[in-house]
């Protein structure tokens, strides 16, 4: 699988992700980098079908640990199924999420214990990462109030409490700090472009050092 590039994206509610992942893929393509742009849950049909698991329903609808276990499951089938091959033709792999969501969300929102999930992903992966992860942080309160603008059916992990929102906030700074070669946290808390702005030098530095 070695060869291609694999950049993910990482953070909690409604700080834009999607579309800043979406804009990096533009901006990767325009310096000939042969870009797929995935996502978790998801980026396979059979991680999809998961997916729908996952995000759909009342919020207790699993505990923490069937959680986490369909999580990895549908990382693992999006690895084998889209993100090895890609990286194995040499190609540069966008991924909205990855396993720092479950560290974040089911180790601390829900309070599993993070050597547990992390003895999970190794089993599921592999010593597999992430070349670069992009972290966007912005306070819960704001990027909860965004989500619920956006509406739709996906509302499972948004309709989890506050101070849920804000455990897994302090996950993800705490998943930056203990890995600073591979994380860098960029303020989500700004417009489209800022952020874009913000990334695009974050990743232009990594790949300048490379
Ligand atoms: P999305 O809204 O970014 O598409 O992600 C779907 C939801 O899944 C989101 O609320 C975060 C949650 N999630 C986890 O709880 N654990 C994980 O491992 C992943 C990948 C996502």
């Amino acid at each position: 699988m070695s060869g291609g590039l694999f950049i993910t994206l990482e953070g909690g509610e409604g700080g834009g992700k999607s579309t800043q992942a979406k804009k990096l893929a533009a901006f990767l393509t325009a310096r000939s980098h042969d870009v797929v742009l995935t996502r978790e849950p998801g980026g396979a049909p059979g991680a999809e079908a998961i997916r729908k698991l996952l995000v759909e329903g009342a919020s207790n609808r699993w505990d923490g640990m069937t959680e986490a276990l369909l999580h990895t499951a549908a990382r693992r089938d999006h690895l084998v199924k889209t993100v090895w091959p890609a990286m194995g033709a040499g190609k540069t792999v966008i991924s909205d999420r990855f396993f720092d969501s479950t560290i974040a969300y089911q180790g601390y929102g829900h309070g599993l214990d993070l050597a547990t999930l992390r003895a999970l992903q190794n089993i599921a992966l592999g010593d597999f990462k992430p070349d670069l992860t992009l972290i966007l942080d912005l306070p819960p309160r704001v990027g909860l109030s965004r989500a619920q603008v956006r509406g739709g059916t996906e509302t499972r992990y948004e309709s989890m409490a506050v101070a849920f929102h804000e455990r897994l906030r302090d996950g993800f700074l705490a998943i930056a700090a203990a890995e600073p070669g591979r994380c860098r946290i960029i303020d989500a808390d700004h417009d489209v472009e800022m952020v874009h702005a913000a990334i695009v030098n974050a990743v232009s530095t990594y790949l300048g050092g490379r």
